[in-house]
């Protein structure tokens, strides 16, 4: 089945979806508000760094099957299928702000296609894609919710071979032909109502999340008990039912997604007189662990950070993003600074100027006088460094290893002190 389909929103979900539907052979038209940004697209430009979207716009594009246009009223008109790919920012209060989403619903209601199925794909609080279907005002338009699961980093792998397909939708024919979409795909297909499609999209990520401060709180206590995180997880992992996923201790979590969907769900349970203890407690040992990873490196100095020079390297959420959003590692550095200390920092994704610190052109230019070393975002290609020069670059051989990522046997034996996190 090929099929005409408008995306609204080209950010990291609204173009990858809309890359990824053109390459499963659908025409496709993206929009977005922003002029330039437009043109860019068409033009083949992608303005973040995602590995193999160029390449797949590129190809959507030569192919005749994907194009940019700007604003959602002239992407719908002709559109069976319109995808909702906007931001729903946090607000003061935690919530999630839906006014992007309404401002479209309302602005598309008047041009779809009858019989046309708008799908809310970004992460949309619960009882949104309800909301939606009230604002377009059209009772021949049907409202279905289908979340997008993609990691960035690997977004197309995640869109082209997901774990599942989740559709939320009152009426099963337009649920059917939102599954037709995805036919290509072999995957298991959960049909369901447009609140629990909703919740699954929450409640997945707030247990990923859960998962990563679960393990950093056992590195905590790995610490105390002398035992080492990284053999516990694997311990853990061979249970069928923990898995080995997501426990990789580190400087807490981060990105435009875990920080702001587990506050939302605190605040959505809130709101329907809930207190979602568990929740709290996952944000709330996330924020701790940023001060405890200064906490580290202030031990490994041995006294304050007052004065002190620290080289960090790594400064994205996560390695293979240029994503700085909520990154652990700029929370880690706010707290440094804070305490008085200056950072000299690299990653191999930043090149711009950050307030306050110093980014400099390569690992080893971040060293160059440095009282200790952090590694704050697991860039494999930290690994591979030359420790020599690292060593005869700093002031103090000293590292505080966040990831778990350098080779302390390596480091200590070029006279480097060397602290992970949850081993001794
Ligand atoms: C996350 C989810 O994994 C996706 O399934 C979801 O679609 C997406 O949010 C979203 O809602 O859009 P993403 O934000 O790209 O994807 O990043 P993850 O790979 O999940 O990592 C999130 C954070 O957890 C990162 O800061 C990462 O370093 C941290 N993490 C992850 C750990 O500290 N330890 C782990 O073992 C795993």
């Amino acid at each position: 089945m090929t099929a005409h389909v408008a995306v609204i929103g080209t950010g990291y979900v609204g173009l990858t979806t809309g890359a990824y539907l053109a390459h499963l052979g659908h025409h496709v038209v993206c929009a977005d508000v922003i002029e330039e940004k437009v043109a860019l697209l068409n033009d083949g430009e992608v303005p973040f760094f995602e590995a193999g979207l160029h390449e797949m716009v590129h190809e959507g594009i030569a192919g005749g099957r994907l194009r940019f246009v700007l604003g959602a009223a002239t992407a719908v008109p002709g559109a069976e299928f319109v995808f909702l790919c906007l931001p729903t920012p946090q607000s003061e209060d935690g919530s999630a702000d839906l006014s992007y989403i309404e401002g479209v619903a309302a602005e598309i209601g008047p041009h779809l296609e009858a019989e046309a199925v708008v799908i809310t794909k970004s992460t949309v609080p619960v009882g949104t894609t309800t909301k939606v279907a009230r604002l377009l005002a059209r009772d021949d338009v049907f409202v279905v919710a289908n979340p997008e699961f993609l990691r960035e980093g690997s977004a197309l792998h995640d869109c082209l071979h997901p774990d599942r397909i989740v559709i939320g939708s009152d009426d099963q024919e337009a649920a059917m032909r939102v599954a037709s979409l995805f036919e290509h795909l072999e995957a298991p297909l959960i049909v369901t109502n447009p609140a629990s499609a909703e919740a699954i999209k929450y409640s997945s990520n707030a247990f990923l999340a859960t998962k990563v401060s679960f393990i950093n709180a056992i590195a905590h206590l790995c610490e105390l008990f002398g035992a080492d995180v990284r053999d516990v997880a694997l311990g853990m992992g061979y249970d069928k039912r923990i898995g080995f996923e997501f426990l990789r201790p580190g400087p807490g979590f981060g990105g435009s997604c875990f920080p702001k969907d587990s506050r939302a769900l605190i605040r959505m349970a809130d709101d329907v007189g809930y207190d979602f203890e568990v929740l709290r407690g996952v944000v709330d040992m996330n924020e701790r662990q940023f001060a405890w990873i200064a906490d580290k490196i202030a031990a490994a100095l041995r006294g304050p950070l007052d004065g002190k020079t620290i080289a960090v390297w790594g400064l994205t959420f996560k390695a293979r993003t240029d994503d700085l959003r909520e990154s652990p590692a700029l929370h880690v550095i706010d707290h440094l600074l804070e305490r008085g200390a200056t950072i000299r920092a690299f990653d191999p994704m930043v090149k711009h100027e950050i307030d306050g610190i110093t980014v400099c052109g390569d690992a080893y230019a971040a060293c160059d006088g440095a009282d200790a070393l952090a590694v704050l975002t697991e860039w494999d290609d930290f690994r591979w460094l030359d420790f020599d020069k690292v060593a005869e670059a700093m002031a103090t051989r000293i590292v505080v290893d966040a990831r778990n990522l350098l080779d302390p046997t390596a480091l200590r034996r070029r006279g480097f002190s060397y602290d992970g996190i949850g081993r001794v």
